[in-house]
């Protein structure tokens, strides 16, 4: 099996790519990555000399190198992650999201019809259906409701996928995973920010009134359901991927302090995020039913294991936070924290 993965240096595919390569019957993998500043090849160090893997550095946004690798490598199977991933940061600069997230997607759908691949996974998000009211769950024909410019630009990549099944019989695969958390998680994300913040002893900014309500998935619960996916998936069909774990952030943010040892006063609640979707909730049951995959790791577990994997790592943590990271970090946040002293 050749499998095509794009955004293959980013924290869910890095852990694709390592788990795949695992496996006894270990696929070949060509990861081709634009690497931006969440894609990082120390996630690869493990597999970098597999003879099983390739690294194609190249944009999905450029035709023809997409081509030359369609046409060189001639893939059966895409497994599309690469994406302008972060919510904060779409609302900042929202050009990059569009332009990879849809059409970058474009551009791949075209590749993946000129060379007639076999499978096309689409790599989605519980954040197309928006936010849900308690105690109502998303199923997948749930109607999409996105709140901003990155959950539109899923929204419009899924539909765009849908159409080249109906209009051109591409076998396409949709998922939609809720909040993932883990190692090699760029600090950007709740969870690697809040463990990151507290291991320096630095305030953790809680948006709002820490209220919002996210399902926790472990990203190696993810990435086992992709693999599901893969082998027993139907074509022409959507997943909804959970964790089963649901919880404010608030709860989280604490469990993060006392896993490590810290006083809560390190909680500074902060100006809220716009447009920020007070709760997600879907309904899992069709990929059970359809693969036999359910999430196995328990939040405590899942959160342990994270935490135990950001204090082995000190110098992956400190490199990532280098270079542009306080700029980013002054841009997205020094307000914040500006209009919580006022207060
Ligand atoms: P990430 O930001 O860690 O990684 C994204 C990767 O894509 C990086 O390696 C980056 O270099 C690459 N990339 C970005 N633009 C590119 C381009 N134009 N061409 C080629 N490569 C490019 O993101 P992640 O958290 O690993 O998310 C992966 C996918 O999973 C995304 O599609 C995201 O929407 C989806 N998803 C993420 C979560 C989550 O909680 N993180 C949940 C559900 C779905
Ligand atoms: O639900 C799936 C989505 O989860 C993915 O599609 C996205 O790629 C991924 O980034 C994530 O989006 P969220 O916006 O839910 O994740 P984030 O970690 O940015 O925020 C989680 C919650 O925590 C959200 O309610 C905002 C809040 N938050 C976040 C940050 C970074 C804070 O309170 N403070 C913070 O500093």
């Amino acid at each position: 099996m050749k499998i095509l993965v794009t955004g293959g240096a980013g924290f869910i595919g890095s852990e694709f790519i390592r788990q795949s390569l695992r496996s006894e019957v270990a696929p070949r993998i060509i990861n081709l990555d634009k690497l931006t500043y969440s894609g990082n090849l120390e996630n690869l160090k493990a597999v970098e000399t597999n003879p099983r893997y390739r690294f194609v550095r190249g944009d999905i946004c450029d035709i023809s190198t997409i081509d030359h690798v369609f046409s060189e490598e001639r893939p059966e199977i895409v497994v599309h992650f690469a994406a302008e991933s972060h919510v904060d940061r779409s609302i900042l600069t929202p050009d990059p999201v569009i332009r990879t997230n849809v059409f970058g997607t474009f551009t791949l759908l075209e590749a993946a019809r000129k060379h007639r691949v076999e499978r096309f996974i689409h790599v989605s998000t519980d954040e197309v259906y928006g936010s849900i009211d308690e105690p109502c769950e998303a199923n997948e024909d749930f109607p999409l409701k996105p709140s901003g410019p990155y959950s539109a630009s899923k929204a419009g990549a899924d539909l765009l996928v849908l159409s080249y099944l109906t209009t051109y019989n591409l076998p396409v695969i949709l998922t939609r995973a809720s909040n993932n958390y883990g190692p090699f998680q760029y600090p950007e994300k709740l969870i690697p920010l809040m463990i990151s913040n507290a291991l320096s002893d630095q305030p953790l900014p809680l948006y709002g009134d820490g209220n919002q309500v996210r399902d926790w998935l472990y990203v190696g619960d993810h990435c086992e359901a992709l693999g599901a996916v893969i082998r027993r998936g139907r074509v022409g069909t959507t997943y909804n991927i959970g964790g089963n774990c649901r919880f404010s952030n608030r709860e989280v943010v604490t469990r993060i302090l006392e896993a490590i040892g810290k006083p809560l006063e390190l909680i500074h609640t902060v100006d809220d995020r716009p447009g920020h979707d007070r709760r997600y909730a879907m309904c899992c049951e069709k990929i059970e039913k359809h693969t036999g995959w359910r999430a196995h790791t328990s939040f405590n577990d899942g959160l342990a294991a994270t935490v135990q994997w950001y204090q082995d790592n000190p110098e992956w943590l400190k490199r990532v936070r280098s270079g542009d990271y306080e700029t980013y970090y002054q841009r997205q946040y020094a307000h914040r924290f500006h209009v919580d002293e006022d207060d």
